[in-house]
């Protein structure tokens, strides 16, 4: 069925100047993008954005590492995007993603892994509505 996903490009890739590559990536693999913009997330935003781990050890520097520079957030529209998505993206940890994934191509290690996805159909919809109201996105 035709999907829409939220993806995240995260600040250590626009850091380095990554987001046309990853955008790339996505469009090779048939995902369009239907909505985009480029956000400075204060750590309350981060923090809200990621409050299904909260209670992770690792969440205090999520949050700070996703407020921390600019991000690029969009909504990516295609048959199956979000499993096509998360296979364009590889698995959370760099060291164990799959050749040609950007992961194993940009990323620094699994907090800076470059890009964040939606894991299924109903935070799909959660995290679009977080960034995006209806009329910013173009189908
Ligand atoms: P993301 O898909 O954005 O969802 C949560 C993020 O937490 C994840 O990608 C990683 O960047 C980050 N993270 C940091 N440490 C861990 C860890 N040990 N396990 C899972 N996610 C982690």
């Amino acid at each position: 069925a035709l999907e829409r996903t939220l993806s995240i490009i995260k600040p250590d890739a626009t850091r380095r100047n990554l987001t046309g590559k990853i955008v790339a990536k996505f469009e090779e693999a048939g995902l369009r993008v239907v909505a985009s913009k480029r956000i400075h997330l204060s750590p309350a935003q981060a923090g809200a954005f990621y409050a299904v781990h909260k209670e992770r050890p690792f969440y205090g520097e999520l949050v700070a590492q996703m407020s921390a520079e600019p991000v690029v957030v969009q909504v990516l529209e295609g048959e199956g995007a979000i499993l096509k998505n998360r296979e364009v993206m590889g698995a959370t940890n760099p060291a164990n993603a799959a050749e040609g994934t950007i992961r194993k191509e940009f990323a620094l290690s699994i907090g800076e892994n470059s890009v964040h996805g939606s894991d299924a159909p109903e935070t799909a919809a959660q995290e679009i509505k977080f960034f995006f109201s209806d009329l910013e996105i173009v189908g």
